[in-house]
């Protein structure tokens, strides 16, 4: 046996442990410290993610004797720290775990990346967050959690993370800073359920955002339209969200983003439909791109519906414009093709009612995920198209009726 002493968690320790013990067993086993798991005990997985002196490690690979006067942080430590709460509450509310095995990995990891790096596009955080595996592959809800704790406090000058040198490198245990009382009473709001919680949407209800859609053309086989709307929220924020496709699809009423975009922006989605006693859902991929400079994004796609011979193809793509310092228009362009026996539903006064109601609410979501409010939640998205499209489809049958 070998003596060690070390600081663990703040306290500060002397023990027996033999040689070959790595850190996670002698955390776990001779502290009571189980929140550090184990997974691969190959360096590999990252469950056992804990900081050494300030900079994150895997304690699985890590002699318990190499760590001879050092401070040590788990899990267990990060309960009153102000980006750890964040990130807790961005977990819930995006539904980052499942079983939750990889979690205390998953969260000392996204918090140092979140302290070095500060704001990263989707691609960026999943290459950097690549060293942690979850078992239950539950990464688009991890990589929408720590993308929303990123635009939480991209432009908060005055919070006190950032007040205390929260970007560059980890400063280490002795600076953890408790949270100030107005701060705390912010984290304890943001740690409701935000994306479940019918509570939460009360306390702060999304706003109405008025959307302006221009006249229907039909070019050839394409139909195709104009909106625009102005959130108030600055366009640093907005653009921030407009370039994660893992924020728009969310945002858009029945959209689902089954996997991607990888690194050529390419990636797959199912977006779901009540046309009234109809239900149906297009299914399919598309590639994403987007001009930092003009800040512009493009969505092309294509999808086939899963139930039926009807096909759908379209692109969007939309500008953000910066009205002052804390208003932005949001432009779009849309054009789409629908053919089969749902081409029927491509007549444009059916069209101008779903695209501005689709509109309305992507608007609302998207203000919303900029403002850290809850969004709309997708059951409501889709009961709000069908109680549109059934007016719509009841006044279009009932004008024909009257006709004959
Ligand atoms: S248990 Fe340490 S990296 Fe997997
Ligand atoms: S939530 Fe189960 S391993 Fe990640």
């Amino acid at each position: 046996m070998t003596a060690i002493t070390l600081t663990v968690n703040g306290r500060a320790l002397s023990a027996d442990t033999t040689p070959r013990t790595h850190m996670a067993d002698f955390l776990r086993e001779s502290q009571g410290l189980t929140g550090t798991h184990i997974g691969c005990e190959h360096g590999v997985c990252g469950a056992c993610t804990i900081e050494i002196n300030g900079e994150i490690s895997r304690a699985c690979i890590t002699y318990a004797v190499a760590c001879e006067g050092t401070e040590i942080r788990t899990i267990e430590a990060f309960d009153d720290d102000a980006l750890m709460i964040r990130l807790r509450a961005a977990f819930t509310a995006e539904h980052a775990l499942q079983c939750g095995y990889c979690t205390p990995g998953m969260l000392i990891a996204a918090r140092d990346l979140i302290r070095r790096r500060g704001t990263l596009t989707v691609p960026e955080i999943r290459t950097e967050m690549s060293g942690n595996l979850c078992r239950c592959t539950g990464y688009a809800g991890i990589i929408r959690a720590i993308s929303r704790v990123m635009v939480e406090v991209a432009d908060e000058t005055s919070s006190p993370i950032r007040g205390n040198g929260w970007l560059g490198p980890a400063p280490g245990p002795t600076s953890r800073a408790a949270i100030p009382p107005a701060h705390r009473q912010d984290a304890d709001r943001k740690r409701m359920p935000a994306a479940s919680s019918a509570a939460s949407h009360t306390l702060l209800p999304s706003r109405e955002i008025k959307v302006l859609t221009g006249p229907i053309r039909i070019d050839g086989a394409t139909t195709k339209v104009t909106q625009s709307f102005v959130v108030e929220q600055p366009i640093a924020r907005v653009w921030l969200l407009l370039t994660n496709l893992e924020a728009v699809v969310p945002c858009m009423p029945g959209a689902v983003l089954d996997g991607g975009p990888g690194a050529d922006g390419t990636f797959s989605a199912h977006l779901a439909l009540r046309l009234g006693p109809i239900r149906t859902t297009f299914a399919g991929d598309g590639k994403f791109t987007r001009d930092d400079a003009a800040r512009s994004c493009r969505i092309e796609g294509r999808g086939r519906d899963r139930s039926g011979p009807s096909s759908v193809i379209g692109d969007v793509t939309y500008r953000a414009i910066e009205l002052s310092e804390t208003s932005t228009r949001v432009e779009a362009d849309i054009g789409y093709s629908l053919s089969g026996p749902l081409a029927q539903f491509g007549r444009p006064g059916l069209v101008h009612g779903l695209v501005t109601h689709v509109g309305e609410t992507f608007a609302r979501n998207l203000d919303a995920a900029a403002a850290g409010r809850a969004p709309t939640s997708s059951k409501d998205n889709e009961l709000g198209a069908v109680s549109l499209l059934w007016s719509l489809l009841t006044g279009w049958f009932h004008r024909l009726t009257t006709r004959t």
